[in-house]
Protein backbone atom coordinates (compact mmCIF):
# COMPACT_ATOMS: atom_id res chain seq x y z
CA UNK A 1 0.00 0.00 0.00
CA UNK A 2 3.02 2.24 0.42
CA UNK A 3 3.25 4.98 -1.90
CA UNK A 4 6.43 6.91 -0.64
CA UNK A 5 4.57 9.80 -1.06
CA UNK A 6 5.06 12.19 2.18
CA UNK A 7 2.61 14.90 3.08
CA UNK A 8 2.28 17.99 5.43
CA UNK A 9 -0.54 19.30 6.95
CA UNK A 10 -0.75 22.85 8.07
CA UNK A 11 -3.02 23.70 10.15
CA UNK A 12 -5.26 27.13 11.27
CA UNK A 13 -8.04 28.63 13.61
CA UNK A 14 -9.66 26.06 16.35
CA UNK A 15 -9.18 22.98 18.15
CA UNK A 16 -11.64 21.21 16.63
CA UNK A 17 -9.52 22.02 13.33
CA UNK A 18 -6.55 20.29 15.14
CA UNK A 19 -8.75 17.64 16.06
CA UNK A 20 -9.56 17.11 12.15
CA UNK A 21 -6.16 17.60 10.85
CA UNK A 22 -5.37 14.58 13.04
CA UNK A 23 -8.41 12.72 11.35
CA UNK A 24 -7.05 13.30 8.34
CA UNK A 25 -3.33 11.86 8.86
CA UNK A 26 -4.74 9.16 10.24
CA UNK A 27 -7.06 8.41 6.63
CA UNK A 28 -4.27 9.40 4.25
CA UNK A 29 -1.56 6.95 6.59
CA UNK A 30 -3.55 4.41 6.45
CA UNK A 31 -3.78 4.69 2.98
CA UNK A 32 -0.07 4.16 2.26
CA UNK A 33 1.41 8.08 2.91
CA UNK A 34 3.81 9.21 4.70
CA UNK A 35 3.20 11.99 7.63
CA UNK A 36 6.10 14.72 7.26
CA UNK A 37 6.55 17.35 9.60
CA UNK A 38 9.04 19.49 7.66
CA UNK A 39 7.63 21.17 4.38
CA UNK A 40 10.05 20.66 2.09
CA UNK A 41 9.82 17.16 2.16
CA UNK A 42 6.24 17.50 1.30
CA UNK A 43 4.88 15.73 -2.33
CA UNK A 44 1.39 16.73 -0.81
CA UNK A 45 0.97 20.00 1.15
CA UNK A 46 -2.62 20.39 3.11
CA UNK A 47 -3.80 23.57 4.62
CA UNK A 48 -6.65 22.91 7.10
CA UNK A 49 -7.88 26.27 7.21
CA UNK A 50 -10.46 28.24 9.25
CA UNK A 51 -13.15 30.77 8.21
CA UNK A 52 -14.20 32.55 11.45
CA UNK A 53 -12.36 36.15 11.20
CA UNK A 54 -11.31 37.88 8.50
CA UNK A 55 -7.22 37.78 9.77
CA UNK A 56 -7.40 33.94 9.61
CA UNK A 57 -8.23 33.64 5.89
CA UNK A 58 -5.61 36.26 5.37
CA UNK A 59 -3.17 34.13 7.25
CA UNK A 60 -3.99 31.10 4.78
CA UNK A 61 -3.75 33.43 1.18
CA UNK A 62 -0.28 34.13 2.15
CA UNK A 63 0.83 31.16 3.17
CA UNK A 64 -0.72 29.36 -0.36
CA UNK A 65 1.14 31.58 -2.34
CA UNK A 66 4.77 30.75 -0.04
CA UNK A 67 3.68 27.01 -0.85
CA UNK A 68 3.25 28.13 -4.44
CA UNK A 69 6.66 29.25 -4.39
CA UNK A 70 7.86 26.47 -4.08
CA UNK A 71 6.61 24.44 -7.06
CA UNK A 72 9.49 26.21 -9.03
CA UNK A 73 12.11 23.63 -7.00
CA UNK A 74 9.31 20.47 -6.96
CA UNK A 75 7.46 20.76 -9.88
CA UNK A 76 4.95 18.02 -8.69
CA UNK A 77 4.24 19.73 -5.48
CA UNK A 78 0.31 18.89 -5.09
CA UNK A 79 -1.47 21.99 -2.39
CA UNK A 80 -4.69 21.10 -1.00
CA UNK A 81 -7.07 23.20 0.84
CA UNK A 82 -9.26 21.97 3.51
CA UNK A 83 -11.53 22.73 6.11
CA UNK A 84 -13.60 25.99 6.72
CA UNK A 85 -12.68 28.00 3.86
CA UNK A 86 -12.86 25.61 1.41
CA UNK A 87 -16.45 25.80 0.15
CA UNK A 88 -16.50 29.44 -0.04
CA UNK A 89 -12.99 30.44 -1.85
CA UNK A 90 -12.41 27.36 -3.99
CA UNK A 91 -13.29 29.21 -7.45
CA UNK A 92 -10.80 32.29 -6.23
CA UNK A 93 -7.92 30.42 -4.91
CA UNK A 94 -8.30 27.52 -7.86
CA UNK A 95 -9.49 29.08 -11.11
CA UNK A 96 -8.18 32.97 -10.57
CA UNK A 97 -4.61 32.57 -8.50
CA UNK A 98 -4.38 29.32 -9.61
CA UNK A 99 -3.11 28.45 -5.99
CA UNK A 100 -4.19 25.19 -5.48
CA UNK A 101 -5.16 21.31 -7.17
CA UNK A 102 -7.53 19.90 -4.76
CA UNK A 103 -10.12 20.74 -1.98
CA UNK A 104 -11.91 18.98 0.66
CA UNK A 105 -14.14 20.40 2.65
CA UNK A 106 -14.50 19.12 6.59
CA UNK A 107 -17.17 16.59 5.82
CA UNK A 108 -15.09 14.91 2.65
CA UNK A 109 -11.66 13.96 4.55
CA UNK A 110 -12.33 10.17 3.73
CA UNK A 111 -12.45 10.98 0.17
CA UNK A 112 -9.27 12.30 0.06
CA UNK A 113 -7.08 9.03 -1.51
CA UNK A 114 -9.54 8.62 -4.55
CA UNK A 115 -9.09 12.51 -4.99
CA UNK A 116 -5.69 12.43 -4.56
CA UNK A 117 -5.32 9.68 -7.22
CA UNK A 118 -7.54 12.12 -9.47
CA UNK A 119 -5.32 15.12 -8.98
CA UNK A 120 -2.32 12.46 -10.26
CA UNK A 121 -4.07 12.16 -13.53
CA UNK A 122 -4.19 15.37 -14.26
CA UNK A 123 -7.43 16.89 -13.41
CA UNK A 124 -8.34 18.81 -10.63
CA UNK A 125 -10.15 17.56 -7.77
CA UNK A 126 -12.93 18.92 -5.84
CA UNK A 127 -15.39 18.07 -2.98
CA UNK A 128 -17.31 20.11 -0.44
CA UNK A 129 -20.44 18.43 0.05
CA UNK A 130 -21.64 19.15 3.37
CA UNK A 131 -22.94 15.59 5.31
CA UNK A 132 -25.97 14.73 7.53
CA UNK A 133 -24.15 12.13 9.74
CA UNK A 134 -20.05 12.25 8.93
CA UNK A 135 -18.51 12.18 12.07
CA UNK A 136 -15.61 9.91 11.68
CA UNK A 137 -16.72 8.09 14.21
CA UNK A 138 -14.41 4.76 13.32
CA UNK A 139 -11.26 6.41 12.66
CA UNK A 140 -8.28 6.63 15.16
CA UNK A 141 -6.29 9.89 14.46
CA UNK A 142 -2.85 10.35 14.32
CA UNK A 143 -1.67 12.60 17.47
CA UNK A 144 -0.28 15.44 14.99
CA UNK A 145 2.75 17.73 17.37
CA UNK A 146 1.20 15.73 20.76
CA UNK A 147 2.83 16.20 24.02
CA UNK A 148 2.00 12.41 24.50
CA UNK A 149 -0.03 14.01 27.70
CA UNK A 150 -2.95 15.98 26.38
CA UNK A 151 -5.55 14.95 24.11
CA UNK A 152 -8.28 16.24 21.70
CA UNK A 153 -11.61 14.06 20.83
CA UNK A 154 -13.99 15.39 18.45
CA UNK A 155 -17.66 13.92 19.79
CA UNK A 156 -19.60 16.07 17.64
CA UNK A 157 -19.97 18.29 14.38
CA UNK A 158 -21.71 21.20 12.95
CA UNK A 159 -23.73 23.56 14.72
CA UNK A 160 -27.63 24.96 14.36
CA UNK A 161 -27.77 28.06 16.84
CA UNK A 162 -26.93 30.17 13.82
CA UNK A 163 -25.29 33.12 15.94
CA UNK A 164 -25.61 36.24 13.72
CA UNK A 165 -22.46 36.59 13.51
CA UNK A 166 -20.97 33.03 12.74
CA UNK A 167 -19.70 30.96 9.83
CA UNK A 168 -19.81 28.33 11.36
CA UNK A 169 -23.19 26.45 10.68
CA UNK A 170 -22.93 27.48 7.13
CA UNK A 171 -18.70 26.13 6.65
CA UNK A 172 -19.57 22.98 9.15
CA UNK A 173 -23.15 22.28 8.25
CA UNK A 174 -25.56 20.64 10.61
CA UNK A 175 -25.26 18.95 14.09
CA UNK A 176 -24.51 15.57 14.74
CA UNK A 177 -23.43 13.72 17.32
CA UNK A 178 -20.30 10.97 17.56
CA UNK A 179 -21.09 7.65 18.37
CA UNK A 180 -20.91 7.42 22.80
CA UNK A 181 -18.75 3.67 22.20
CA UNK A 182 -16.22 4.97 19.88
CA UNK A 183 -15.68 8.18 22.63
CA UNK A 184 -15.15 6.01 25.18
CA UNK A 185 -12.87 3.73 23.44
CA UNK A 186 -10.99 6.18 22.07
CA UNK A 187 -10.54 7.49 25.79
CA UNK A 188 -9.69 4.30 26.76
CA UNK A 189 -6.81 3.45 24.01
CA UNK A 190 -5.42 6.75 24.55
CA UNK A 191 -5.50 5.96 28.73
CA UNK A 192 -3.07 3.22 27.55
CA UNK A 193 -1.06 5.05 25.22
CA UNK A 194 0.32 7.52 28.46
CA UNK A 195 -2.30 10.26 28.16
CA UNK A 196 -3.69 12.05 31.48
CA UNK A 197 -5.96 14.57 29.91
CA UNK A 198 -8.36 14.76 26.93
CA UNK A 199 -10.62 17.59 25.58
CA UNK A 200 -14.03 16.77 24.43
CA UNK A 201 -14.88 19.08 21.31
CA UNK A 202 -18.05 20.53 19.67
CA UNK A 203 -19.30 23.41 18.49
CA UNK A 204 -21.86 23.06 21.25
CA UNK A 205 -21.50 20.34 23.62
CA UNK A 206 -24.50 20.61 25.45
CA UNK A 207 -27.06 19.67 22.41
CA UNK A 208 -24.87 16.70 22.39
CA UNK A 209 -27.32 13.37 22.15
CA UNK A 210 -26.55 10.01 21.02
CA UNK A 211 -29.27 6.92 20.80
CA UNK A 212 -27.80 3.82 22.37
CA UNK A 213 -30.01 0.93 21.79
CA UNK A 214 -32.02 0.87 24.61
CA UNK A 215 -31.71 5.08 25.84
CA UNK A 216 -30.67 8.43 25.10
CA UNK A 217 -27.06 9.28 25.76
CA UNK A 218 -26.78 12.80 27.30
CA UNK A 219 -23.81 14.68 27.50
CA UNK A 220 -24.00 14.55 31.79
CA UNK A 221 -24.06 10.89 30.70
CA UNK A 222 -21.06 11.08 28.22
CA UNK A 223 -18.87 12.76 30.61
CA UNK A 224 -19.56 10.01 33.32
CA UNK A 225 -18.64 7.48 31.31
CA UNK A 226 -15.77 9.01 30.05
CA UNK A 227 -15.19 9.94 33.57
CA UNK A 228 -15.16 6.08 34.39
CA UNK A 229 -12.69 4.58 31.95
CA UNK A 230 -9.64 5.67 34.66
CA UNK A 231 -9.54 8.11 37.12
CA UNK A 232 -6.18 9.20 36.67
CA UNK A 233 -7.36 10.76 33.37
CA UNK A 234 -8.65 14.34 33.09
CA UNK A 235 -11.58 15.04 31.36
CA UNK A 236 -11.74 18.66 29.67
CA UNK A 237 -14.79 19.75 27.20
CA UNK A 238 -15.37 22.87 24.95
CA UNK A 239 -17.57 25.00 24.20
CA UNK A 240 -20.71 24.97 26.11
CA UNK A 241 -23.70 27.34 25.03
CA UNK A 242 -24.67 29.24 27.90
CA UNK A 243 -28.59 28.59 27.05
CA UNK A 244 -27.77 24.77 27.25
CA UNK A 245 -25.49 24.88 30.67
CA UNK A 246 -27.51 22.41 32.74
CA UNK A 247 -27.52 21.90 36.80
CA UNK A 248 -27.38 18.49 35.68
CA UNK A 249 -24.13 19.02 33.50
CA UNK A 250 -22.77 20.70 36.88
CA UNK A 251 -23.78 18.20 39.46
CA UNK A 252 -21.68 15.80 37.36
CA UNK A 253 -18.63 17.79 37.30
CA UNK A 254 -19.01 18.18 41.24
CA UNK A 255 -19.26 14.87 41.49
CA UNK A 256 -16.06 13.56 39.56
CA UNK A 257 -12.62 14.09 40.59
CA UNK A 258 -11.33 13.67 36.94
CA UNK A 259 -14.16 16.03 35.78
CA UNK A 260 -12.13 19.49 35.34
CA UNK A 261 -13.30 22.20 37.66
CA UNK A 262 -12.74 24.80 34.72
CA UNK A 263 -15.83 25.83 32.58
CA UNK A 264 -15.52 27.77 29.16
CA UNK A 265 -18.80 29.92 28.60
CA UNK A 266 -18.83 32.28 25.82
CA UNK A 267 -20.77 35.42 26.55
CA UNK A 268 -19.79 37.52 23.70
CA UNK A 269 -21.32 40.61 25.05
CA UNK A 270 -22.55 41.83 28.59
CA UNK A 271 -25.26 44.32 26.58
CA UNK A 272 -29.05 42.65 26.23
CA UNK A 273 -29.63 44.57 22.94
CA UNK A 274 -26.03 42.70 21.62
CA UNK A 275 -26.87 39.50 22.53
CA UNK A 276 -30.33 40.33 21.26
CA UNK A 277 -28.89 41.08 17.84
CA UNK A 278 -26.14 38.70 17.79
CA UNK A 279 -29.25 35.70 18.31
CA UNK A 280 -27.29 34.57 21.53
CA UNK A 281 -31.10 33.32 22.93
CA UNK A 282 -30.31 34.21 26.42
CA UNK A 283 -29.97 37.91 28.21
CA UNK A 284 -27.73 39.20 30.51
CA UNK A 285 -29.52 38.45 33.31
CA UNK A 286 -29.85 34.69 31.94
CA UNK A 287 -25.86 34.26 32.07
CA UNK A 288 -25.57 35.74 35.38
CA UNK A 289 -27.95 33.01 36.84
CA UNK A 290 -25.95 30.46 35.49
CA UNK A 291 -22.12 31.91 36.68
CA UNK A 292 -24.32 31.90 40.22
CA UNK A 293 -25.57 28.15 39.46
CA UNK A 294 -21.48 27.12 38.45
CA UNK A 295 -20.08 28.98 41.69
CA UNK A 296 -22.85 27.04 43.79
CA UNK A 297 -22.78 23.54 42.39
CA UNK A 298 -18.55 23.68 41.93
CA UNK A 299 -16.69 25.55 44.24
CA UNK A 300 -13.42 26.62 43.00
CA UNK A 301 -14.70 26.48 39.68
CA UNK A 302 -12.93 28.76 36.83
CA UNK A 303 -14.62 30.32 34.59
CA UNK A 304 -13.43 31.67 30.85
CA UNK A 305 -15.22 33.32 28.31
CA UNK A 306 -15.39 34.45 24.76
CA UNK A 307 -15.71 38.41 23.59
CA UNK A 308 -16.69 40.27 20.65
CA UNK A 309 -15.95 43.99 20.46
CA UNK A 310 -17.85 46.09 17.82
CA UNK A 311 -20.77 44.33 16.79
CA UNK A 312 -22.80 45.93 14.66
CA UNK A 313 -25.05 48.66 16.36
CA UNK A 314 -23.14 48.47 19.88
CA UNK A 315 -22.91 51.65 22.02
CA UNK A 316 -20.64 53.35 24.13
CA UNK A 317 -23.29 51.69 26.58
CA UNK A 318 -23.35 48.15 25.56
CA UNK A 319 -19.29 48.14 25.66
CA UNK A 320 -19.72 49.29 29.38
CA UNK A 321 -22.28 46.69 29.92
CA UNK A 322 -19.19 44.36 28.64
CA UNK A 323 -16.66 45.37 30.86
CA UNK A 324 -18.83 45.61 33.92
CA UNK A 325 -20.32 41.96 33.61
CA UNK A 326 -16.47 41.19 32.90
CA UNK A 327 -15.87 42.64 36.34
CA UNK A 328 -19.18 40.87 37.84
CA UNK A 329 -17.63 37.61 36.59
CA UNK A 330 -14.10 38.21 37.49
CA UNK A 331 -12.85 35.97 34.83
CA UNK A 332 -10.13 33.52 34.84
CA UNK A 333 -9.26 33.54 31.41
CA UNK A 334 -10.72 35.34 28.09
CA UNK A 335 -10.15 35.24 24.12
CA UNK A 336 -11.52 38.33 22.98
CA UNK A 337 -11.87 39.41 19.08
CA UNK A 338 -13.14 42.66 17.18
CA UNK A 339 -16.26 41.76 15.26
CA UNK A 340 -15.17 40.87 11.60
CA UNK A 341 -18.39 40.57 9.30
CA UNK A 342 -18.43 37.07 7.88
CA UNK A 343 -20.43 36.61 4.54
CA UNK A 344 -23.55 34.25 4.47
CA UNK A 345 -24.11 35.24 7.78
CA UNK A 346 -27.39 36.89 9.04
CA UNK A 347 -25.29 40.45 10.40
CA UNK A 348 -24.08 40.48 7.36
CA UNK A 349 -27.49 39.86 5.52
CA UNK A 350 -29.23 42.02 7.92
CA UNK A 351 -26.96 44.35 9.85
CA UNK A 352 -24.81 46.88 8.98
CA UNK A 353 -20.97 46.37 10.12
CA UNK A 354 -21.23 50.11 11.49
CA UNK A 355 -18.55 50.24 14.13
CA UNK A 356 -15.51 51.97 12.93
CA UNK A 357 -12.37 50.23 12.80
CA UNK A 358 -10.41 52.54 15.37
CA UNK A 359 -13.51 52.22 17.53
CA UNK A 360 -13.61 48.69 17.63
CA UNK A 361 -9.89 48.76 18.14
CA UNK A 362 -10.61 51.48 21.08
CA UNK A 363 -12.98 48.72 22.93
CA UNK A 364 -11.02 45.59 22.03
CA UNK A 365 -7.80 47.22 23.88
CA UNK A 366 -10.49 48.17 26.68
CA UNK A 367 -11.40 44.66 27.08
CA UNK A 368 -7.99 42.76 27.01
CA UNK A 369 -6.50 45.47 29.70
CA UNK A 370 -9.16 45.18 31.78
CA UNK A 371 -8.81 40.86 31.45
CA UNK A 372 -5.23 41.32 31.84
CA UNK A 373 -6.59 42.71 35.45
CA UNK A 374 -8.91 40.16 35.99
CA UNK A 375 -6.82 37.26 35.62
CA UNK A 376 -3.69 38.89 37.49
CA UNK A 377 -6.13 39.32 40.62
CA UNK A 378 -7.45 35.96 40.20
CA UNK A 379 -4.03 34.42 39.76
CA UNK A 380 -2.93 36.36 42.95
CA UNK A 381 -5.51 34.36 44.70
CA UNK A 382 -3.91 31.13 44.37
CA UNK A 383 -0.62 32.23 46.28
CA UNK A 384 0.14 29.93 49.21
CA UNK A 385 -2.66 27.05 47.48
CA UNK A 386 -1.67 23.53 47.05
CA UNK A 387 -2.67 22.36 43.81
CA UNK A 388 -2.50 18.79 42.10
CA UNK A 389 -0.71 19.50 39.08
CA UNK A 390 -0.54 17.17 36.01
CA UNK A 391 3.05 17.42 34.38
CA UNK A 392 2.89 17.84 30.71
CA UNK A 393 6.68 18.49 29.63
CA UNK A 394 9.94 21.21 30.28
CA UNK A 395 8.85 24.43 31.35
CA UNK A 396 10.16 26.45 27.55
CA UNK A 397 12.23 29.22 29.87
CA UNK A 398 14.55 26.74 32.21
CA UNK A 399 15.38 23.34 31.67
CA UNK A 400 15.39 22.63 35.26
CA UNK A 401 11.63 23.70 35.35
CA UNK A 402 8.35 21.92 34.94
CA UNK A 403 5.43 22.91 33.50
CA UNK A 404 2.28 21.58 33.84
CA UNK A 405 -1.97 22.47 35.10
CA UNK A 406 -4.20 21.88 37.66
CA UNK A 407 -7.84 21.25 37.05
CA UNK A 408 -8.84 24.67 36.26
CA UNK A 409 -6.59 24.78 33.68
CA UNK A 410 -4.06 27.53 35.20
CA UNK A 411 -0.34 26.76 33.78
CA UNK A 412 1.87 26.15 36.43
CA UNK A 413 6.11 26.57 36.53
CA UNK A 414 7.93 24.60 39.03
CA UNK A 415 11.11 22.74 39.98
CA UNK A 416 11.72 19.46 38.09
CA UNK A 417 10.96 16.31 39.78
CA UNK A 418 10.97 12.61 39.49
CA UNK A 419 7.85 12.35 38.41
CA UNK A 420 7.73 13.60 34.54
CA UNK A 421 5.23 14.28 32.32
CA UNK A 422 1.99 12.21 32.43
CA UNK A 423 1.91 12.39 36.45
CA UNK A 424 0.91 14.30 39.01
CA UNK A 425 2.33 16.39 41.46
CA UNK A 426 1.05 18.76 44.35
CA UNK A 427 2.33 22.09 43.60
CA UNK A 428 2.07 25.34 46.61
CA UNK A 429 1.83 28.05 44.67
CA UNK A 430 4.32 30.85 45.68
CA UNK A 431 3.91 33.49 43.24
CA UNK A 432 1.94 34.15 39.77
CA UNK A 433 1.74 36.55 36.74
CA UNK A 434 -1.03 37.20 35.03
CA UNK A 435 -0.44 34.35 32.64
CA UNK A 436 1.14 31.62 35.05
CA UNK A 437 1.53 30.48 38.49
CA UNK A 438 5.14 29.91 40.20
CA UNK A 439 4.95 27.19 42.83
CA UNK A 440 7.47 24.52 44.45
CA UNK A 441 6.63 20.72 44.54
CA UNK A 442 5.63 19.42 48.13
N1 LIG B 1 -16.08 38.13 14.38
C1 LIG B 1 -15.37 38.12 15.53
N2 LIG B 1 -15.33 37.07 16.37
C2 LIG B 1 -16.05 35.98 16.04
N3 LIG B 1 -16.21 34.79 16.64
C3 LIG B 1 -17.02 34.03 15.88
N4 LIG B 1 -17.39 34.69 14.78
C4 LIG B 1 -16.81 35.92 14.84
C5 LIG B 1 -16.81 37.05 14.01
N5 LIG B 1 -17.50 37.08 12.87
C6 LIG B 1 -15.62 34.47 17.94
C7 LIG B 1 -16.70 34.20 18.99
C8 LIG B 1 -16.63 32.69 19.16
C9 LIG B 1 -15.16 32.43 18.89
C10 LIG B 1 -14.84 31.02 18.55
O1 LIG B 1 -14.86 33.28 17.80
O2 LIG B 1 -16.32 34.86 20.18
O3 LIG B 1 -17.05 32.27 20.43
FE1 LIG C 1 -20.91 29.93 15.91
FE2 LIG C 1 -22.79 30.32 17.77
FE3 LIG C 1 -22.43 27.84 16.69
FE4 LIG C 1 -20.56 28.88 18.34
S1 LIG C 1 -22.67 28.37 18.90
S2 LIG C 1 -20.20 27.84 16.35
S3 LIG C 1 -20.64 31.06 17.86
S4 LIG C 1 -23.15 29.68 15.61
Amino acid sequence: MKNNKNIYIETYGCQMNISDSEIVASILTNNGYHYTEDVLLADIIFVNTCSIRENAEDRVRKRLHYFKSLRKKNPGLVIGLLGCMADRTKTALMEEEQLLDLVAGPDSYRHLPQLLEQVGTGRRAIDTILSVDETYADITPVRLDSNGVSAFISIMRGCENYCSYCVVPSTRGQERSRDATTIVRETRDLFEKGYREITLLGQNVNSYSWKDADRIISFPDLLEQVAAVNPLMRIRFATSHPKDISNDLLQTIARNHNLCKAIHLPVQSGSNHMLDLMNRKYTREDYMERIEAIRNIIPGCAISTDIIAGFCDETVEDHRDTLSLMEWVGYDAAYMFKYSERPQTLAADTLADNIPEEVKDGRLREIIDLQQELSLASNKKEIGKTYEILVEGKSKRSDSQYFGRNSQNKVAVFTKTLSGPGEYVMVRITGVTSATLLGEVV
